[in-house]
């Protein structure tokens, strides 16, 4: 049997300081020993980042749903050259942004429905889920504050657009208690790392307990 590791995802809207997590986050793991693959989306392969391109140019328009298939096809690209290479090498793979941004962004900022989106992923993931997704929120107010001069695609939406994302997210997260974990995105980058910390730690160690498929 394989060596299963731990898939832990990073969610939150832009500006809520995720990503800084992430890279901390990372950078601790592997200070503690830890195998570790660092991945985004869209992203991860060289054809995703290709399409995150596209997908993020400020310039260009997207259908809805032309928009969640190419952030899907980004997705399988990165589950089935990096993810799941990884999971079965034992790696705690930590990924910023993965389906929930899917559900956030396309589900409850489009308004596109979240069944069709549940279908979709059943077939791109090919049962590979978040063991733990680490939701950084924030008021969408004080992101905007903190994104003065980046001007994405996404980024460009409105603070309406943006705010259903956020109540998005902390719908997702009522729903599914267990896998997430709700961090308070005022806190300062270290204090985020101190709780994130060991939580990632300890889930790895009862994973690795169990050393199992995901
Ligand atoms: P970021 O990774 O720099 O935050 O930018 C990625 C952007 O893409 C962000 O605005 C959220 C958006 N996005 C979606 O709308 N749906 C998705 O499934 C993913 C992964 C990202």
């Amino acid at each position: 049997m394989g060596r299963w590791g731990l898939f832990v995802t990073l969610e939150g809207i832009e500006g809520s300081g995720k990503s800084t997590l992430g890279t901390r986050l990372i950078q601790a793991l592997r200070d503690q020993g830890l195998p570790v693959t660092a991945t985004r989306e869209p992203g991860g392969t060289p054809a995703a980042e290709a399409i995150r391109e596209a997908l993020l140019h400020p310039d260009l328009s997207w259908d809805p749903w032309a928009e969640t298939l190419a952030m899907l096809a980004a997705r399988r690209e990165n589950v089935v050259r990096v993810i799941l290479p990884a999971l079965r090498d034992g790696h705690v793979v930590v990924c910023d942004r993965f389906m929930d941004s899917t559900y956030a962004y396309q589900g409850f900022g489009r308004g596109l429905p979240l069944r069709v989106l549940a279908r979709y992923h059943r077939f791109v993931l090919m049962g590979v889920r978040p063991h733990l997704t680490l939701l950084v929120d924030l008021p969408v107010e004080d992101a905007f504050r903190r994104l003065q001069r980046s001007h994405d695609r996404f980024e460009q939406e409105t603070r309406a657009f943006h705010e259903r994302v956020r109540q998005g997210y902390l719908r997702l997260a009522r729903r599914a208690k267990k896998r997430f974990v709700v961090l308070d995105g005022r806190k300062s980058p270290d204090e985020l790392l101190q709780e994130a910390l060991p939580i990632v730690l300890e889930r790895y160690r009862l994973r690795r307990g169990k050393r199992k498929r995901p």
